[in-house]
C-alpha cells in the first residue's frame, strides 16, 4: 500500500479547526477518530508560538531549532491530551517546506506499516499540517501513544549502572524487537539506543522514529546485521557497554533469528563488525537490502 493509502485508512477522519481568524493560523489533520479533535485543538495552540509558553501543559522530550518531541500532560480541567506524545517539524526554510510530505507522513505511513507487519512500535493516531493565513505549510505534525511506562535503552543502561549481568539482561530484551523487524522485512535505518523503549517490569521492546524506513517481501539477514550494527554503535559511542556484552548479544540474536547455521554465522558477524565501524548517510542505509 502506497502512502496516502496507508494513511486514509488507518486515519480515516479529516479535520480542519473551524472559526480560525483570518490572520491566524491554519491546520489540517487525519486522525484515527472525532475523540482526538480536542486534543489536536489544544496541540496546535501550543505548538503554533515559538518559543513554546512556559506554561504550556507539555514536557519537552527534545527540542532543536527544527522540531521539539512533547509529552501533552493536559489536566483534565484545562485540556485533553494526557497519554499522546507530538513531534512537531517546523518548516521555516523554504526548502524544508517543500519536503513536508515526508516530514510528516512518512513517519506515519511506516508506523502503521511496521505495527501491521507485527512490529511492536506507538500507535499513530494522527497526523497533521499547520499553514500560515497564506497557506504556506509551516509545521508538520504527529500525534502517537504514549509509551508512558517505557524507558530508552540508553536512559536504562545509563541510570543502572554498568554492572554487567543487568546490562546483558537489558540487551538482551531488544532480542524480539530485532527479530520482528527482520521477520516484518522491514530496515529501520536507525534503531540506536534512544529509538528503542524497554517497558517497566521486565516487559516489551518498542521501536520509534520510523521517518526513513524501508520495507521488502522477505527477511534480509544483511538488513538485520545492519540494524544491530547501528545499535551496537550507538550504545558504544556513548560508552555504555563492553565488547563482551555485544558479542554476546549478536550470538543470541543470530540464533533467534535462525541464521546462526555453518558459514553463516562468520560471515554475518563481519558484517555486524562493518556495520557497527563506520558512520553511514542515511542514503546508504536505506539501499541496504
Ligand atoms: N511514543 C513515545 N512514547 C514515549 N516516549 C517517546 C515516544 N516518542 C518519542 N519519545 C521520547 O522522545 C525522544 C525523541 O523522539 P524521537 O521520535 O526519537 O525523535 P527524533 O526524531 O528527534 O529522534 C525519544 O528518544 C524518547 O525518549
Ligand atoms: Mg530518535
Amino acid at each position: 500500500m502506497g502512502r496516502k493509502s496507508t494513511i486514509r485508512s488507518a486515519l480515516p477522519i479529516t479535520y480542519r479547526s473551524p472559526g480560525s481568524t483570518r490572520d491566524g493560523p491554519r491546520d489540517r489533520w487525519w486522525l484515527e477518530d472525532e475523540s482526538l479533535i480536542p486534543v489536536v485543538r489544544d496541540l496546535v495552540r501550543i505548538a503554533a508560538t515559538r518559543p513554546l509558553s512556559p506554561d504550556a501543559d507539555v514536557e519537552v522530550l527534545k527540542e532543536n531549532d527544527r522540531k521539539v518531541v512533547l509529552r501533552l500532560v493536559l489536566s483534565p480541567q484545562n485540556g485533553t491530551g494526557a497519554g499522546f506524545i507530538a513531534k512537531v517539524h517546523y518548516l521555516e526554510a523554504l526548502r524544508r517546506r517543500m519536503g513536508y510530505r515526508r516530514l510528516c507522513f512518512d513517519e506515519a505511513a511506516a508506523t502503521i506499516t511496521a505495527t501491521g507487519r507485527g512490529v511492536p512500535a506507538p500507535r499513530i493516531a494522527g497526523c497533521g499540517l499547520l499553514a500560515t493565513p497564506f497557506g504556506l505549510v509551516s509545521a508538520g505534525m504527529l500525534l502517537q501513544e504514549d509509551l508512558s511506562g517505557c524507558t530508552t535503552v540508553s536512559d536504562l543502561i545509563r541510570s543502572r549502572g554498568r554492572d554487567g549481568k543487568s546490562c546483558a539482561d537489558l540487551l538482551e530484551r531488544t532480542t524480539p524487537l530485532f527479530i520482528s523487524l527482520f521477520e516484518a522485512g522491514c530496515n529501520h535505518i536507525d534503531a540506536n539506543c534512544d529509538n528503542i523503549l524497554l517497558a517497566g517490569g521486565g516487559g516489551a521492546a518498542y521501536l520509534i522514529d520510523f521517518q526513513h524506513a524501508q520495507f521488502f517481501d522477505r527477511p534480509s539477514a544483511e538488513v538485520l546485521m545492519l540494524e544491530a550494527g547501528v545499535f551496537a554503535r550507538s550504545l558504544t559511542l556513548r560508552g555504555l557497554v563492553s565488547e563482551d556484552e555485544l558479542r554476546a548479544w549478536l550470538d543470541g540474536l543470530l540464533v533467534a533469528a535462525g541464521v546462526a547455521g555453518g558459514d553463516d554465522k562468520e560471515r554475518l558477524a563481519r558484517r555486524f563488525d562493518h556495520y557497527r565501524a563506520v558512520s553511514l548517510s542515511r542514503r546508504v542505509r536505506r539501499r541496504v537490502r
